[in-house]
C-alpha cells in the first residue's frame, strides 16, 4: 500500500465475509454461520501531523476526510468517512479517548457487493485504534467487544440498523473454520470446514445487480420481525417455534417470521452435519432451501440472485443461496471443485441470456480474522 510520506505506527487488517447460512437472523437473537474472506481492508495509522484527524482512502476520494477525534459526533461526517469517524466516536463515547490520527485505507473487498466491505473498514480501524489507545485486544476489549463497538459505529453514527454478524465474522474469522455465532448469548464456536478437503469449492458469484431501496427495505424487514415477535409475546423470533406461526394474524409478518424460524433451524442442521463429519455435500439442499425461503417468505432476493442460483443448480451445484442482506450482491454455491469453472460459466451464460451485465465469480474459503499485519 502507498504511504502519505512517513512511516505509520502500524498496519492493521480486517476481512470481508461470506455468510454460509443464517440470513436475517442476527437481529432476531438467532444463529448465523459466516466465514471471513481472504479479502481485507487495511489501515495504516500514524499520530496526526496537523491539529485534527485525516483519513485518506485509495478507493474513495480525494479529498481526504477530516474531523476532530475529540469531538466528532453523528451527523458530522457522511459517506465513506463515516465508517472511520463512527468507530472513533464509538470508542470515545465508550470510555476510550482516541488521539488525533492520520489514517490511510486500502481494501480489496468488493464495495457494494454484500461482502461487508464497510464492516471490514470499521473493524480494521477498531483494532488499530484499540491498540493505539492502549486497550488492545485483551480481556478488557476482546474481539467481541470490538465487534460490538464497530456495530455501534454502523448503527449509531452511519445510521444503518444492521445486526452484529458482519463485525463478528471480521473479528472472529479463522482459517479453515466457519464462525457459528449465537447472537443472543454472543457465544462463538469455530466449526472446522475446508471445502478442499472434500474435493469441494465454495464459488461466490457477484451478480453486480444494482442495489435499490436497500436501507429502507432492511429496516422494514426488521420492523416486521419485531412486530411478529410482539404478536407472539416473545422477546425475539428466536423464541418462536413453527407451531406458533399461525398465531401471527398478518400474512406478510407471518411469512417473515416463518423465514426466521426455519432459517434458525437450517443453521443448526448445517452445524450438526459438519460437526458430525458427514460429507458436506449433504448441506447443499439446506443452502438452497434457505434461498427459497429468502425469495418467497422474506422477499429480499432480486432476479439477478434467483437466476444465478438457478443456473448454478442446473450446472450441478450441490446447493446455492444468496448471501448477505439481499436486494443484489452475491450468491454462494457449493460445487465439486472440478466443476467450479463450468458452474461459473453457466451463470455467465444465463446472465447473457437475461440481458444482465456479466457477473464476477471467485473461490472463497475461511480465512483469518482481524489483526495487526505490521
Ligand atoms: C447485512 C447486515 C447483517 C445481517 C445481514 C442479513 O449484512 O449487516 O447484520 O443482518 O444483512 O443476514
Amino acid at each position: 500500500m502507498c504511504t502519505v510520506g512517513r512511516e505509520p505506527a502500524g498496519v492493521w487488517a480486517a476481512p470481508g465475509r461470506v455468510n454460509l447460512i443464517g440470513e436475517h437472523t442476527d437481529y432476531n437473537d438467532g444463529y448465523v454461520l459466516p466465514f471471513a474472506l481472504d479479502r481485507r481492508a487495511l489501515v495504516a495509522a500514524a499520530p496526526a501531523a496537523g491539529g485534527g484527524s485525516t483519513v485518506h482512502s485509495l478507493q474513495q476520494g480525494p479529498p481526504p476526510v477530516r474531523f476532530s477525534a475529540a469531538t466528532v459526533s453523528p451527523g458530522d461526517v457522511s459517506g465513506w468517512g463515516a465508517y472511520v469517524a463512527g468507530v472513533v466516536w464509538a470508542l470515545r463515547t465508550g470510555g476510550h479517548p482516541v488521539p488525533e490520527l492520520d489514517l490511510l485505507l486500502d481494501s480489496d473487498v468488493p464495495i457494494g457487493a454484500g461482502l461487508s466491505s464497510s464492516a471490514a473498514v470499521e473493524c480494521a480501524v477498531a483494532v488499530a485504534l484499540a491498540e493505539l489507545t492502549g486497550t488492545p485486544m485483551t480481556a478488557e476489549l476482546d474481539r467481541t467487544a470490538i465487534a460490538r463497538l464497530a456495530q455501534r459505529a454502523e448503527n449509531g453514527f452511519v445510521g444503518a440498523p444492521t445486526g452484529v454478524m458482519d463485525q463478528m465474522a471480521a473479528l472472529h474469522g479463522r482459517a479453515g473454520a466457519l464462525v457459528f455465532l449465537d447472537t443472543r448469548t454472543m457465544a462463538v464456536e469455530h466449526v472446522p470446514f475446508d471445502p478442499a478437503d472434500h474435493g469441494l469449492a465454495l464459488l461466490v458469484v457477484d451478480t453486480r445487480a444494482p442495489h435499490t431501496l436497500v436501507d429502507g427495505q432492511y429496516a422494514a424487514r426488521r420492523a416486521d420481525c419485531t412486530a411478529a415477535a410482539g404478536d407472539l409475546g416473545v422477546p425475539a423470533l428466536r423464541d418462536a417455534a413453527p407451531a406458533d406461526l399461525d398465531r401471527i394474524p398478518d400474512p406478510r409478518r407471518r411469512r417473515r417470521a416463518r423465514h426466521v424460524v426455519t432459517e434458525n433451524a437450517r443453521v443448526l442442521h448445517v452445524v450438526a452435519t459438519l460437526r458430525a463429519g458427514t460429507d458436506p455435500r449433504a448441506i447443499g439442499p439446506v443452502l438452497t432451501a434457505s434461498h427459497t425461503s429468502l425469495r418467497v417468505d422474506f422477499e429480499v432476493t432480486v432476479p439477478h440472485l434467483d437466476v444465478a442460483v438457478d443456473a448454478t443448480l442446473a450446472a450441478g451445484a450441490h446447493g446455492a443461496r444468496m448471501t448477505g442482506g439481499g436486494f443484489g450482491g452475491c450468491i454462494v454455491a457449493l460445487v465439486d471443485a472440478p466443476d467450479a469453472g463450468s458452474v461459473a460459466a453457466a451463470v455467465a451464460g444465463a446472465f447473457t441470456g437475461h440481458g444482465f451485465a456479466p457477473p464476477q465469480a471467485f473461490h472463497a474459503g475461511p480465512a483469518p480474522g482481524a489483526g495487526r499485519c505490521r
